[in-house]
This record gives C-alpha cells, sequence and structure tokens, in this order.
C-alpha cells in the first residue's frame, strides 16, 4: 500500500517505518523543516533503540521517505495516518488543534478515497469531529473515512512493541474500513488475533483508560510508599503480598518518584477534564494526578531529612530520561525533583546516557545551579547525595566504594547517602561500602559502625 504519516515524532517515525518495514511505500510528513534536514542528513531525532537501523534500511531500499508535505505520488495514498502531538492546553484538557490541521491538509490533498487513521491520542469524539471537518470543507473531492487506531507503544520499546503489539485498537463505521486495517495489520498477527475492533468514541477512550489505569496503580503504590515511610513498614513486602493475588499481578506495581513521559500525566488529566466536560467527574484520575504532583515534593522532603539543609548544596542525579532506553525528559520526574530542591537552595549535577542534553535544555533558566557531565562518576564530586532516578542498566550495579570515595558526608557526619529513587539497588550491599541507603517506602540503613566516616572532607 501507499501510506502517509503526519507527525516525525516516537509515534509517526515508528508507525511509518514499521509499516515500510513491512514492504509498504511510505512517506512521513513533519511540518517541522529542522527535523526533516537531520533525517536526510542521516541522523535520527530521537533515541529509541533499533530505531536508526530500521530507518537506514528502509530509506535505502526506497520504501521510506521524508518531506515537509505530500506530493505525489502520495496524494494518491491508501491511508493517511496522523501521529501529531496533543499536548494539554492551558487547563490540562488535550489540544486537538494539530489533529485538525493535519486533517485539513488530507482533505485538500487526497486526489482518491483514502482512510484518515488518528493514531494520536485524542479526547472521546475527536474523530468524529474530524469526519465533520473533513466532510463539511469545499474538499474533498474524493470519501475520505476517519478511522480510530490509538497507539500503545512505550517509548524505549517502541519499535518492538511495533512488530509485537500486545493489541491493536481499532474503532471504525464501516466493514471497509474495518477490513482495510486488518490486513494491514495481519502481518503483526501472525501468532495470533490482536485486534479489538469497535467503533471510534470506543477506541478513543480504551486509549485514555489504558494509560490512566496505569498510572493509577503507580500513584497508589507511591502513596502507599510514603505510609510506609511514616508507617515503618517495607513497600516491597507490600507489593509482593498485595501483587501475589492473580486478580491484581506484580507488574506496575514499583514505587518510585512519580510517572512522566509525554503521555501518563497529559492523558490523566485529559480523562478528568473529558469527564468534567460531559457532567461526570473522574474522581480517580484527578486523584492519581494529585499523587502523582507530591510525589516529587515527598522525595525532596526525603533528600533534605537525610542531609540537612540543602543551601549551596550538590545533589547527583543519575537518571534524567522519565525512563530508560530514551531521551524524552517531558514531565520526567528529574525535572520536577530538580525544581523541587533548586527551590530549596540546592544545585543539580545530572547525568543521563541519552537524556542529559533534553535535560539541560529544559532547566537552562536555572544558568549554572544545574549542570550535566558526560561520566556517571563525575556527578558525584563533591555532591552531597546521590538520587537514581532513571534505572537505566548502566546503573544497576554500580561500584558503591567509588560512590563512596567521591560523595560528600552531610555536615550531621553520617555516612553519605544515596537516594535510590527506584528501588533497584541492595541496601546490604550499598551500606557495605559506607554509605546510607533511602528507598522509597522502605526504613532507611545505616552501615555498620567501623564503615561510618570518620571526619568530614
Ligand atoms: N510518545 C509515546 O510514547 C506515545 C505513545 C502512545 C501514544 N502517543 C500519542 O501519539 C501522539 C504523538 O506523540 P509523540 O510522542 O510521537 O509526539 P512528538 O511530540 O514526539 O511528535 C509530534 C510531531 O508532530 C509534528 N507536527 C505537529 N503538527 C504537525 C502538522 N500539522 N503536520 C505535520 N507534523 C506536525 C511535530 O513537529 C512533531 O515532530 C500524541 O497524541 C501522544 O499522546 C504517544
Amino acid at each position: 500500500m501507499r501510506l502517509v504519516a503526519f507527525g516525525i515524532g516516537y509515534v509517526g517515525l515508528v508507525t511509518g517505518t514499521g509499516l515500510a518495514e513491512l514492504g509498504h511505500d511510505v512517506l512521513c510528513v513533519d511540518i517541522d523543516p529542522g527535523r526533516i534536514r537531520q533525517l536526510e542528513d542521516g541522523i535520527i531525532p530521537i533515541y529509541e533503540p533499533g530505531l536508526a537501523d530500521l530507518v537506514r534500511r528502509n530509506e535505502r531500499a526506497g520504501r521510506l521517505r521524508f518531506a515537509t508535505r505530500v506530493t505525489a505520488p502520495f496524494d494518491e495514498a491508501d491511508a493517511y495516518f496522523i501521529a501529531v502531538g496533543t499536548p494539554p492546553g492551558p487547563d490540562g484538557a488535550a489540544d486537538v488543534s494539530a489533529v485538525l490541521a493535519v486533517a485539513d491538509t488530507i482533505a485538500t490533498t487526497a486526489k482518491k478515497p483514502a482512510l484518515v487513521v488518528v493514531k494520536s491520542t485524542v479526547p472521546v469524539g475527536t474523530c468524529d469531529a474530524v469526519q465533520a471537518q473533513i466532510d463539511g470543507g469545499k474538499k474533498p473531492s474524493v470519501a475520505l473515512e476517519v478511522v480510530s487506531n490509538p497507539e500503545f507503544l512505550k517509548e524505549g520499546t517502541a519499535v518492538q512493541d511495533f512488530f509485537r503489539p500486545d493489541r491493536i485498537v481499532l474503532g471504525a463505521r464501516s466493514d471497509g474500513a474495518r477490513e482495510m486495517l486488518r490486513a494491514l495489520y495481519a502481518p503483526l498477527q501472525l501468532s495470533g488475533e490482536r485486534v479489538v475492533v469497535s467503533d471510534p468514541r470506543s477506541s478513543e477512550l480504551t486509549k485514555y483508560a489504558a494509560n490512566t489505569m496505569l498510572a493509577m496503580r503507580v500513584s497508589f503504590m507511591n502513596e502507599l510508599a510514603r505510609l510506609c515511610h511514616a508507617t515503618g513498614a517495607d513497600i516491597h513486602a507490600v507489593r509482593l503480598g498485595v501483587g501475589s493475588d492473580a486478580r491484581i499481578g506484580k507488574r506496575f506495581l514499583y514505587a518510585g518518584p512519580g510517572y512522566g513521559g509525554s503521555c501518563f500525566p497529559k492523558d490523566v488529566q485529559a480523562l478528568f477534564h473529558l469527564g468534567r466536560a460531559h457532567g461526570v467527574p473522574m474522581r480517580m484520575a484527578e486523584a492519581t494526578h494529585l499523587a502523582n504532583e507530591e510525589q516529587a515534593e515527598f522525595l525532596a522532603r526525603v533528600v533534605e531529612s537525610a542531609i540537612g539543609p540543602l543551601d549551596g548544596r550538590a545533589i547527583a542525579f543519575w537518571g534524567l530520561a522519565f525512563k530508560p532506553e530514551t531521551d524524552d525528559v517531558r514531565e520526567s520526574p528529574s525535572i520536577k525533583l530538580a525544581k523541587a530542591l533548586l527551590a530549596k537552595g540546592a544545585r543539580i549535577v545530572g547525568h543521563d546516557p541519552e537524556a542529559a542534553k533534553n535535560f539541560a535544555g529544559a532547566m537552562a533558566s536555572y544558568g549554572d545551579r544545574v549542570k550535566v557531565v558526560d561520566r556517571d562518576y563525575d556527578a558525584l564530586d563533591g555532591a552531597h547525595a546521590l538520587v537514581l532516578l532513571t534505572e537505566w542498566r548502566s546503573y544497576r550495579a554500580p561500584n558503591f566504594a567509588e560512590i563512596r570515595k567521591r560523595l560528600r558526608p552531610s555536615d550531621k557526619g553520617a555516612a553519605p547517602i544515596v537516594v535510590d529513587g527506584r528501588n533497584v539497588w541492595r541496601a546490604s550491599e550499598v551500606v557495605r561500602a559506607g554509605l546510607r541507603y533511602q528507598g522509597i517506602g522502605v526504613p532507611v540503613v545505616d552501615p555498620p559502625p567501623n564503615r561510618a566516616p570518620t571526619a568530614q572532607r
């Protein structure tokens, strides 16, 4: 088939490239000329494992092209995918103006009947609004059917998720559209049917429901972790006990620094705004959002109570991306925690294998109070605490003796502290190196007396 994908971001680039890999002829379109220039120069504008090779291979094979607008023969495409951003507007409701702008472009460009596939995450009713806009305009002279096909890929495993999706959700009104999409996605379902077919409105809501349900689990575990701190309970034990119930399951039950990224925070908010617009309060979504907003403040208090007044002190961050295997720092807990600590007078020195540049860009207004370094251990020199915020593999088994050597002890004369914001390190190993260990929702663990520092540096 001949296909066009609008929006060369995480979703559009992975989808367009994945479809090209399946043998289709694909044009990826973005309004950002800088992005197109980068791709023409062989630079992949986002970091996503496996993507660069796939892009190059399909470009070389002539199945994948990039442009700022649709040109022949792609004005006779079989389907147009909309994968542009739907960021929160000023009140938190989803802003679908980019989706509507692309719909206009498609309506005035398409020269043969085609599907308009909305992959962007959009509020219920958007596909109908897009259809009405297309049908109401002067153009098109050809029939265009709008279908909902929300994207469920996860940054960091997006390529893998494209080729082995858990499910493919489709919302279409006509049998013809359903059949065409089934045919398009058939190569991804050789091991069994993964398509969930419904109407566009149910399909649109499914995406918000899934993200909010996952975010809810995270926020609930984070609230429980705070209760553990207050009561002396241990979140690991609670998680195992709760997760062994088959109805609940152990996955996605980890306490941490709060959820981030370009999806959960905005989608949870979009859901409760959608509820408000329809007179249906979505109290669970609102509480999920509030609990998440509070988590960075909670973590800042944990750091402060561990090392005393933060004024002028450097705090090292390992991990700046909102999750491993991505360079995305949108709504990252690292940014929220950095802001909370900066407000208390601290300085931040961060390291991340892929996201340091994006973090530095996002924090540029703080000048030299926020620094990033190229080598992970260099972030520790002179810092009063190390906070692990993203569980990249390269941070999983660090040299704690080296960390101990480089960190400064707090004024209280106690051992330097590491705050394991992802609960991935073994406290016993950390304290053996003469460090204090503070995880999320677990009691602080001090080093044995003979490993405590004898003098302050
Ligand atoms: N990132 C994810 O993990 C993920 C997962 C599932 C769903 N989604 C949803 O998919 C959508 C896209 O997300 P993303 O993270 O890929 O976005 P992104 O911000 O990475 O990329 C969006 C791209 O769209 C381009 N764009 C904006 N207006 C345009 C227009 N009129 N024509 C052509 N291009 C235009 C932008 O320049 C940008 O390059 C959002 O609705 C998001 O909620 C994202």
